[in-house]
């Protein structure tokens, strides 16, 4: 059971958006967990407003945002084909505790310099668990790029110089995730066929095929994924 992080010690970059959305993706047709690992708890918020829902999936979302997340996730993840967690915001023991219980951490960043900048701490904290977790696998992936632009030159100039690659999928700025969210669900359930979830979709393909070129993850559960 690949467990797969979204961190940056800065809020409002989409930690939570991309996480209840691959969540919801991954979830359709398979055992995924959702842990909360942010004191706010807006995971749980937002599940909260799934159960309101009715003919929609729902999958068990915990609240975690401990500095013993790793511990305690630990035999739990093992019921689950993929575990999903919400970082915290803030660079504190609770981030180090998600980077150690995961296999893949992404880090949303929004497209400017600034942002790009900004999530220097987390690379430094991803650098100082580097001897307990040498195959953890790192990626950036840019959110809220604005509606039919392209990622400008000095965004990507800027990503080219950090240690860790960036996922070719870019998310785009859409009301439809805030507007998902509202009621607990995702892009995927509000408009199956939409945009958003098509970028949710092929955002969600390079996660399995880079977990698969990596080889220190559970064959049986990417096998599944893949062929889904
Ligand atoms: N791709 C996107 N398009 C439009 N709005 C977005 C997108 N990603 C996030 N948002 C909005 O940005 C705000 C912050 O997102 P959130 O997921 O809560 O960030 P974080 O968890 O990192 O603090 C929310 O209001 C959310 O609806
Ligand atoms: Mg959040």
């Amino acid at each position: 059971m690949p467990v797969i992080a979204l961190l940056n010690q800065k809020g409002g970059v989409g930690k939570t958006t991309l996480s209840v959305n691959l969540a919801t993706a991954l979830a359709q047709g398979h055992k995924v967990l959702l842990v909360d690992g942010d004191p706010q708890g807006s995971a749980l918020d937002w599940s909260a407003q799934r159960k309101n829902e009715s003919a929609i999936g729902l999958f068990p979302v915990i609240g975690l945002p401990k500095e013993t997340l790793h511990r305690e996730l630990a035999p739990i993840s093992l019921d689950y084909e993929w575990v999903i967690i919400d970082g915290p915001p803030g660079v504190n023991k609770i981030a180090r505790s998600a980077i150690v219980a995961s296999d893949f951490v992404i880090i949303p960043v929004q497209p400017s310099p600034f942002d790009i900048w900004a999530a220097e701490d987390v690379e430094e904290t991803i650098d100082e668990c580097a001897s307990i977790k040498p195959n953890l696998l790192t990626r950036f992936l840019v959110n809220r790029l604005f509606l039919n632009t392209t990622l400008g030159n000095e965004v990507q100039e800027e990503l080219s110089k950090r240690p860790f690659a960036t996922f070719q999928t870019a998310i785009r700025n859409r009301q439809e995730y805030a507007k998902a969210a509202r009621r607990g669900m995702s892009a995927l359930e509000t408009e199956p066929h939409g945009p958003a979830a098509d970028e949710i979709r092929a955002w969600m393909e390079e996660i399995i095929v880079a977990l698969n070129e990596s080889h220190h993850i559970s064959r049986e559960s990417l096998h599944v994924a893949a062929n889904r």
